[in-house]
């Protein structure tokens, strides 16, 4: 079989070299030379590929029919939620995860919760029996969904014009190869030919696809950067693998918010989706625990509730220490000089610790408040109701500045039970509190904050 073409290519200054080399000649970066097709040796290499053709044609943008194109809603409302309200037809969504976090299972779980549609689940990790294992743990069951161990995309093209799918699901890119190219699976070009290749399939034929992909460690998605520039949609599904809570985040999506999330539980059988994330976020709250403020923050279009924990003792041995868990060690080193110089709390002499619960991390400037007060009520060993909730940013000056979307952070907390929210005086102008069935308490200070509240 004729091979195509390849040469090196320089991935900072884009030097060209036939040969690999392990440092580049032009910029002197090291292992930045990738192998990358300059021509294709057979063109007329199975139906996906680029074959040149010259068939889209210069048209006007007024004169482009919208035909909104329905989209396929899943039975997993979080998977929903992240997407931006299901799967865009002829969409390319990326789902990266650290291995052993669930990729495989959250895509099984949805492969067989599609009960109207002929999906086809593409293996090149497991072997048919161990995926059948797999699905019997679930709780779900599809009488139309297909299972191909397979790995080479000519192949996984000629069985995709068979069976005709309306989703494809791949696990994983990096075991993918397609025969264009020497190199072996997982290599830079091998993944992004395959990318390419499925690419043109999802456009062409309207077809759904799903690529589970693997985070080097780094965090960054195995495989070259492009691969996040290629496809419509990356999801990330992080999570601590010794806790069971799971989160589902768009890092980019070209048909809806991009900062969206989704909450999943890890369950011997299968992945829960958690449709009240602040059940969760919000600890037991049973004992009466000084350091412990509830923030109302939003992330993406979801508001939400959440814990913050902290520990404020005596420093014994010489400098005191900072130690911050699921929010920036800077602001909270901002805040700690905000409350000593302007509330008058010797804070300089203490270690302070700070925990997010859940493992979340957060940086919805909402959660400022409740940070200073989770740190004084550690600090004066004094509990902060339960029934209270705060919802503002703290300037420099101490002040409380208002949010966005105060409505929305209030009326959650009215939800979930919440008597009291501290929000910023400011933030209340023109809006009608009467409706909420929560007292909202407008603070222009932190003082009047702490006077009210220690
Ligand atoms: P997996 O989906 O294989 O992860 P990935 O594809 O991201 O590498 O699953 C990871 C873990 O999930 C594995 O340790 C077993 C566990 N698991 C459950 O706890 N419950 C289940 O129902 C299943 C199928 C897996
Ligand atoms: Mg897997």
């Amino acid at each position: 079989m004729a091979k195509v073409k390849t040469s090196y290519f320089c991935q900072k200054c884009g030097y060209n070299s036939p040969k690999w080399l392990g440092r580049c000649p032009s910029c002197g970066e090291w292992n930045t030379l990738v192998e990358e097709v300059i021509s294709s040796g057979e063109p007329e290499k199975g139906k996906w590929r680029n074959t040149g053709s010259a068939g889209a044609k210069p048209r006007l943008l007024s004169q482009i029919s919208r035909a909104e194109k329905y989209r396929i809603i899943t039975e997993d409302e979080e998977f929903n939620r992240v997407l931006g309200g299901g799967l865009v037809p002829g969409s390319l969504t990326l789902i990266g995860g650290e291995p052993g976090i669930g990729k495989s299972t959250l895509m099984l779980q949805l492969a067989l919760s599609l009960t109207d549609y002929n999906v086809l689940y593409i293996s090149g990790e497991e072997s048919e029996q161990q995926i059948k294992m797999r699905a019997e743990r679930l709780p779900v069951h599809s009488e139309r969904c297909y299972v191909l161990t397979e790995t080479s995309t000519d192949l996984i093209f000629k069985h995709i014009e068979l069976i005709e799918p309306d989703v494809v699901v791949i696990d994983s890119i990096q075991t993918l190869v397609s025969p264009l190219l020497d190199s072996g699976a997982g290599s830079v070009s091998q993944v992004k030919e395959c990318t390419a290749e499925i690419m043109r399939f999802a456009k062409e034929s309207d077809v759904p696809v799903v690529l589970i992909g693997h985070i080097t460690k780094e965090g960054s998605l195995a495989g070259p950067k492009v691969l996040e520039h290629m496809v419509d949609t990356v999801l990330q599904f992080e999570g601590d693998r010794f806790m069971t809570y799971r989160i589902l985040r768009t890092i980019k999506n070209r048909f809806g918010n991009a900062s969206e999330l989704g909450i999943y539980e890890m369950l011997s059988n299968g992945l829960r989706q958690v449709s009240n994330p602040s059940e969760i976020l919000i600890s037991e709250k049973t004992e009466n625990l000084s350091g412990v403020a509830i923030a109302a923050m939003i992330e993406g279009n979801r508001p939400l509730q959440i814990e913050i924990q902290s520990l404020v003792s005596t420093a014994n041995y010489g400098t005191p220490q900072r130690s911050s868990n699921g929010f920036d060690l800077r602001r909270l080193q901002m805040l700690l000089a905000v409350l000593e110089k302007r509330g008058g709390f010797r804070l300089g002499t203490q270690d302070v610790f700070l925990n997010v619960a859940g493992g979340l991390k957060v940086d919805d400037p909402a959660i400022d408040l409740a940070v200073c007060c989770s740190l004084v009520s550690s600090y004066e060993d004094a509990v902060i109701p339960h029934s209270v909730c705060f919802s503002a940013e703290v300037g420099l000056g101490g002040e409380v500045r208002p949010v966005s979307r105060i409505e929305a952070r209030i009326s959650e907390a009215a939800k979930l039970g919440f008597e009291k929210i501290y929000v910023s005086r400011n933030n209340l102008k023109g809006i009608n509190t009467d409706h909420f069935n929560i007292a909202i308490r407008g603070v222009g200070k932190l003082e009047e904050v702490f006077a009210e509240l220690f």
